[in-house]
Formats: structure tokens, C-alpha cells, sequence
């Protein structure tokens, strides 16, 4: 892995670092002593052939996976140390954007959002009228930001595809999340949809100073909206730059090399 520059480590600590992380499914390894530091507010997007290892390096962040070697700080916390109250303290900080979106589909776009706060309240509520009004207050302006403040009361099954990632990302708005995790987000949206809903975060991000770490295989995709690219391939990062100075050709090398093993 090339060295981490110093401007690239971001505004305040603490982010998420990783330190000789491993990790194997039985025989089968899939990071070798990964090293990775993500500052405060900074937009990573992780590339990299199927099966290089994305998602995992996004479960071992958010604690759904122990590494089998090394450790990890993610906002302070050690995910796979630490206790499970703290874990649980650890997710509501963390919010979770899937390529599938992950909501409620016969839930309005606002019950689906309103959920993104449950972790801050002792009870389950259930329907709109159930949260405080100072929630819902927020789960509208929090639609707004994501453009979708006239969809609130449609049901999520009616949304279209990027609209239903709004409505993920407006959740993770109201968790008031410091590390958004993002698995392919735009994977199943066209590619108008897809700059638009990245951009949305990338924006968000920038103004609420979220870190985001989004894997992604659309190459211009990574290029237009990450701070910074790092490429995964055969469990090491064989890329780490900002974006500013990487290439189109350097990212498209990244999975031209892997379909010629
Ligand atoms: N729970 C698991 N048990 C066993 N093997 C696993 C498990 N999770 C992932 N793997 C293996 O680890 C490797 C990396 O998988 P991962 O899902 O992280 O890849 P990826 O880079 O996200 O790929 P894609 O771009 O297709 O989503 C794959 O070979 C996969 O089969
Ligand atoms: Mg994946």
C-alpha cells in the first residue's frame, strides 16, 4: 500500500484506522495486513474487482465481522473488542446505506426515516404520530435535504429506485450518524440516478461533515464524488490516493489487471 499523505487523514480525529488487518473464511483470505486511515468528513470510495474484499472491509467497520488479525479503531471504539452495549452505542453512530436500500417498503418514506431515530429513544414507537413532534420536525427536514419532502407520506414500495436511496440516506441523517458505511449504493440505479443520489451525499457529507466510506465499481462514479480512492485486489489496497491526483486509467487498471488472472 502506498503511504497515507498527511492532508489526506482528515480534520479531526478520530475517524477510522485499521492496523494490519487480516481477515480469512476458513482457508480462504481475503485481506492481508491492511493498513487504513480515514479522517473525520473525509469521502473514500473503495474499488476493486468482486470478491476483492469491499464488503467485508465494510463489516469488520461496522462490527459484523472480527478480523482475524489486527485491530481497528472506528470513531474511537474497537468494534471487535469492545462490549456489547458499547457495539450497540457504536451503530447509532454509524449508519448503513445497502444496495438495496434496507427500508420498510409498506412504511411511508417518513416512518422509514422517523426509524433512523429509534436508537436515540427507550421505546419502539409505531406510525408517525407515535414520535416526538421535534423528530418528526426533523425527519421532514431531513426529506427536504434529500429533495423528497412531497414523497413523505408515499409508501417506500411506490418510490423509484433512487428516491428509495433518499429515503436511506435521509435515515442515516436522523441517527445523526459521524461514519456513513455505503455497500454499492448506486448499484441497481441508472446511471442519471446514480450521480444524482451520490452527489446528494457527497453534499450532505460536506455540510454536516459525515465521513463516508462508499464502494463503488463505477470508475467515473468514484472519480467524480470521493475525496479519495482506495482500490482493493487479492486482499491488499493496491491504491490509495487522492482523488484529485489519480487517473481514470490508474482505477480501470485496477480491475483490467484482475480480468486477466
Ligand atoms: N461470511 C463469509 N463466509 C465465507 N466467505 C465469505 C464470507 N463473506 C465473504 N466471503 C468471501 O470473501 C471474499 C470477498 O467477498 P466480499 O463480499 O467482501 O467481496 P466484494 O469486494 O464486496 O465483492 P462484490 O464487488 O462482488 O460485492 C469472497 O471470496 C467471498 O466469497
Ligand atoms: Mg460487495
Amino acid at each position: 500500500m502506498t503511504e497515507n499523505p498527511s492532508h489526506l487523514t482528515g480534520r479531526r480525529a478520530p475517524g477510522v484506522a485499521l492496523r494490519d488487518v487480516s481477515m480469512r473464511f476458513g482457508d480462504k483470505t481475503v485481506l492481508t495486513h491492511v493498513d487504513l486511515d480515514v479522517g473525520a468528513g473525509q469521502f473514500v470510495a473503495l474499488v476493486g474487482p468482486s470478491g476483492a474484499g469491499k464488503s467485508t472491509l465494510l463489516r469488520l467497520i461496522n462490527g459484523s465481522h472480527r478480523p482475524t488479525g489486527g485491530t481497528l479503531s472506528v470513531l474511537g471504539v474497537d468494534p471487535a473488542t469492545c462490549g456489547r452495549r458499547s457495539l450497540q452505542r457504536l451503530r447509532t453512530r454509524v449508519g448503513f446505506v445497502f444496495q438495496q436500500f434496507g427500508l420498510v417498503g409498506r412504511l411511508s418514506a417518513m416512518e422509514n426515516v422517523l426509524m433512523g431515530a429509534l436508537g436515540s429513544l427507550r421505546m419502539p414507537r409505531y406510525g408517525i404520530a407515535g414520535y416526538p413532534r421535534g423528530l418528526r420536525e426533523r425527519a421532514v427536514a431531513n426529506l427536504e435535504r434529500v429533495g423528497l419532502v412531497d414523497q413523505r407520506y408515499q409508501r417506500c414500495d411506490t418510490l423509484s429506485g433512487g428516491q428509495q436511496q433518499r429515503v436511506a440516506i435521509a435515515r442515516t441523517l436522523m441517527q445523526e450518524a459521524e461514519l456513513v458505511l455505503a455497500d454499492e449504493p448506486v448499484a441497481s440505479l441508472d446511471p442519471n440516478a446514480s450521480v444524482s443520489v451520490l452527489q446528494t451525499l457527497k453534499k450532505l457529507s460536506a455540510e454536516d461533515g459525515f465521513t463516508v466510506i462508499c464502494s463503488l465499481h463505477q470508475v467515473e462514479l468514484a472519480l467524480q464524488v470521493s475525496d479519495r480512492i482506495v482500490a482493493v485486489r487479492d486482499g491488499s489496497f493496491i491504491l490509495d490516493a487522492a482523488t484529485v491526483d489519480t487517473t481514470e486509467a490508474q482505477v480501470r487498471a485496477v480491475y483490467e489487471q484482475a480480468k486477466r488472472v
